[in-house]
């Protein structure tokens, strides 16, 4: 069969996967081929049991797949046959030398810009999917120009906006796509050219463009904005807490002005995932570099605050629990940085587990979804930490619950049966918010909200 474009994308994860799979189910006409170094991925990919969870994915993959969408670990024979190249590959905190814990870690996407120059044989258009720190298509242009071999590459932005958990639904109704681009003829000329392949269903007004710099920035920048109302939000939950004042009030009456908003204003025991913490320390690290503390430090307070949030939990934790958790079992209700998801990358339940387990506390971990990924992440961990599938099971002969992941299956437990199990006083520590407090409290619970007034019997 003839293909209209062959579309590559260089690395199979969270964004790789799902957004070639909307691409490919949208567009029959364009073979997509996704090729990645980690083969078992690939082979994951091509079974029935995909590498990631995520609500709809399994539908479109099957529709498409072996149709025109393609895993395949040949990344040479890839980049040979595609017209246009989508580089999603990971983009890390540096854990080593120069901005180290601060700055992007770009050796994987550098080494992609290599492995193009070195196999390309005809013109192509270069997309960089992943995020990465501005003016960092300027030295995929150096790289990609230093052989002089005669062959033109065209570089866009086009950064990612989906949020795990509901990729889907965002890659299938965007709020916006966005395409940066160099302003010359033949970059206006790529841009125009993925503009065309997304128009196939994402309706032209919420296609924009922009200087390829402008794009690079505003996805750090859309990061840092979201990541901030959380912390705004959560740093208010505590003086709720000092002063009986209800967060979901005050969150209610606050985001009903307009040019505020409702969303997004949830408190937690604070935001996780793989990217708000390492998108604003690369914003950061990028101010700093351009000497503008001031500014480096306003946007470095939203982790500060993050972190403040998720020690508080387990501190108040600690109070409530008569300020001893040694030998206690505490059971943790998710692990997964969010609802709707098996991925646990900077999820707050790994910052909580450790700090129980310094407290010489028994973790049990329960998740309809991350438990194989928790499994991976305390693997080694000193103390003693179990994996539960069964939440009633899991809570079985526990001090406590802490909701740390707000999946909709533990709003509707029994919470009756549950307090006959566990040792008593028990206590619930909702670090979302999504449960009854009233009735668990009349149930018996000690109840410990974030952000309202602690209901307890003593
Ligand atoms: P990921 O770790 O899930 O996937 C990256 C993949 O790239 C891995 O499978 C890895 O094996 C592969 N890879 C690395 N080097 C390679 C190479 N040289 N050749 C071939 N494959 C290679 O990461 P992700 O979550 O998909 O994130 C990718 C990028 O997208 C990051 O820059 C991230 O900031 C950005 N992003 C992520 C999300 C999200 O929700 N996860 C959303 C928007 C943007
Ligand atoms: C986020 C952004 O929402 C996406 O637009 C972006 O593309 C993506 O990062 C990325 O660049 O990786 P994601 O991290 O998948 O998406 O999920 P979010 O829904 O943003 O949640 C992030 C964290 O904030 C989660 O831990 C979530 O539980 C927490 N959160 C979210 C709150 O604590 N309160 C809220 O009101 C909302």
């Amino acid at each position: 069969m003839m293909f209209e474009k062959r579309i590559l994308c260089i690395g199979a994860g969270y964004v790789g996967g799902p957004t070639m799979a909307m691409i490919a189910y949208k567009c029959p006409q364009y073979k997509v081929t996704v090729v990645d170094i980690n083969a078992t991925k690939i082979s994951q990919w091509n079974s029935d049991n995909l590498p990631i969870y995520e609500p709809g994915l399994d539908e479109i993959v099957r529709v498409a797949r072996d149709r025109n969408l393609f895993f395949s670990p040949e990344i040479e024979r890839g980049i040979k046959e595609s017209d246009i190249i989508f580089v999603s590959v990971n983009t890390p905190t540096k854990t080593f030398g120069v901005g180290a814990g601060m700055a992007a870690d770009l050796q994987y996407w550098e080494k992609t810009a290599r492995e193009i120059v070195n196999c390309a044989e005809s013109d192509k258009i270069i997309v960089e999917k992943s995020t990465l720190p501005v003016k960092t298509s300027l030295a995929m242009e150096r790289i990609l120009t230093s052989t002089n071999n005669g062959i033109k590459f065209d570089v866009l932005s086009n950064p990612e906006f989906l949020a795990e958990g509901t990729a889907i639904k965002d890659l299938e109704n965007p709020d916006r796509v966005l395409i940066g681009s160099r302003e010359t003829e033949s970059g206006l000329r790529a841009r125009d050219e993925l503009v065309e392949i997304y128009a196939n269903w994402v309706p032209r007004e919420h296609i924009i463009t922009s200087n390829i710099w402008s794009s690079e920035l505003s996805k750090l920048v859309a990061n840092a904005f979201l990541a901030q109302r959380i912390s705004s939000i959560n740093s208010i939950s505590a003086l709720c807490e000092k002063t009986d004042a209800d967060i979901n009030e005050v969150a209610r009456a606050v985001g009903m002005d307009s040019r505020i908003g409702n969303k997004f204003l949830n408190a937690s025991v604070g935001f996780g995932g793989s990217c708000f913490k390492k998108d604003i320390l690369n914003l950061v690290y990028l101010c700093r570099d351009y000497s503008l503390e001031e500014v480096a430090d306003y946007w470095e307070s939203v982790i500060r605050i993050n972190e403040y949030q998720k020690k508080r939990f387990v501190i108040n934790m600690l109070n409530a629990m008569f300020n001893t958790l040694a030998g206690k079992r505490i059971c943790l209700f998710g692990f997964a940085f969010k609802a709707n998801t098996g991925d646990t990358r900077e999820s707050p339940a790994k910052f909580v587990t450790k700090n129980l387990m310094e407290e010489q506390a028994e973790v049990i971990v329960t998740d309809p979804e991350a438990l194989r990924n928790a499994r991976a992440d305390l693997e080694g961990i000193n103390g003693k930490v179990s994996f539960v599938e069964d939440p009633y099971e899991a809570a079985d002969g526990c001090d406590a619950i802490a909701v740390v992941t707000e999946w909709d299956t533990y709003r509707d437990l029994d919470y009756e049966k549950l307090y006959r199990s566990m040792v008593k006083p028990a206590f619930i520590f909702d670090g979302r918010n999504i449960l009854d407090h009233k009735e668990l409290f009349e149930i018996g619970f000690n109840v410990f909200p974030i952000g309202k007034p602690e209901l307890t019997h003593f």
